[in-house]
């Protein structure tokens, strides 16, 4: 399976596999064709830079240069594992895969799965995740497949994905570093091994070139509400219903189930999608950033 989806990778084709943040959508960093099959395949804008995916720390060299000490700190904690860095770029990266940015996107994922992959592949792996651009990320083989049908090689099946929502993204080019994504890594766990880190702010020129996209949105509108009180039954309207807990007519809505919850929605024909806010959900950043986004006027 692995040494099939390899050769596959090494032809310029896309494959498919699992992280434990989402599905990712690979293929070579070294391989032009692949990395624009990569935008026609998503629909993705040409200006909205990959992630560069590998197995060990050292490889890293391939791509950077400059390396922050801070680097190899966050490597030391968090990786293999959901945490995306930002450094400064090597001329030898195709500008496809960095949008012509001064810098490159890295990480190293922890499912065994996608480690395999890399290993066998033997080349650094752009993949951004395996939707659609603007459709929820898949967290499941099958989501993939009915983005991606016919556009894809392969899809290596390994489940559900663990954490559900993409990695958390710092900037480590910044005199402060700067998160541009919030994930499941949180501010005070990078500012443990960091000191301070800032948040990149919506309209400032600091934020990841994916963030200004509309993203992580089902077909059907999403309202994120208060009380459910103003919903009546009796307006034949077909409502998902998710809250921080399980309850009667309400879904119990978490990071991990949040993309599934979204793509369930369309799946099964529902009108809107309300999902009703409490302390607990709001505390939750990385979870409110996607909701947010998915609830976005269009
Ligand atoms: O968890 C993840 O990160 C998943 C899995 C597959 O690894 N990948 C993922 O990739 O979410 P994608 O392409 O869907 O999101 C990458 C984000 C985008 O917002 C992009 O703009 C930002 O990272 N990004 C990539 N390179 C960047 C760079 N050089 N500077 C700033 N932002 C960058
Ligand atoms: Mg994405």
């Amino acid at each position: 399976m692995i040494e099939k989806a390899a050769e596959a990778i090494l032809r310029g084709d896309l494959v498919a596999f699992p992280t434990e943040t989402v599905y990712g959508l690979g293929a070579s960093l070294w391989n032009e064709e692949g990395i624009a099959k990569i935008f026609r395949a998503k629909g993705r804008p040409a200006d909205n830079p990959l992630i560069v995916h590998f197995h060990s720390v050292e490889q890293i060299q391939q791509v950077a240069q400059d390396i922050p000490s801070a680097l190899y700190a966050l490597a030391e904690r968090f990786w293999p594992g959901p945490l995306t860095c930002i450094l400064k770029r090597r001329s030898c990266v195709p500008d496809s895969a960095t949008a012509g940015l001064e810098t490159v996107a890295v990480r190293i994922p922890s499912h065994p799965v996608a480690l395999a992959l890399l290993k066998a592949v033997g080349e650094p792996l752009v993949a951004p995740s395996a939707n659609l651009s603007g459709k929820p990320s898949p967290t499941r083989a099958e989501h993939v497949w009915q983005d991606l049908e016919g556009k894809v090689a392969d899809v290596l099946d390994g489940g559900a994905c663990e954490v559900g929502v993409e990695s958390t993204v710092i900037n480590l080019c910044e005199e402060i570093p700067v998160i541009l994504r919030p994930g499941v890594i949180t501010k005070e766990e990078l500012e443990e091994v960091l000191g301070p880190v800032k948040i990149a702010v919506k309209g400032e020129r600091a934020i990841a070139p994916g963030m200004k996209y509309r993203h992580y949105a089902p077909i059907c509108p999403v309202h994120l509400v208060r009380s459910l009180c103003a919903y009546s039954k009796e307006d034949g309207k077909k409502r998902l219903f998710l809250g921080s807990s399980e309850a009667p007519g309400i879904s119990r809505l978490e990071t991990r189930t949040l993309y599934q919850l979204l793509r369930k929605a369309d799946a099964e024909g529902y009108d809107e999608v309300v999902v009703q806010l409490d302390s607990k959900l709001e505390s939750d950043v990385a979870l409110m950033n996607r909701l947010l986004k998915a609830a976005e006027p269009r």
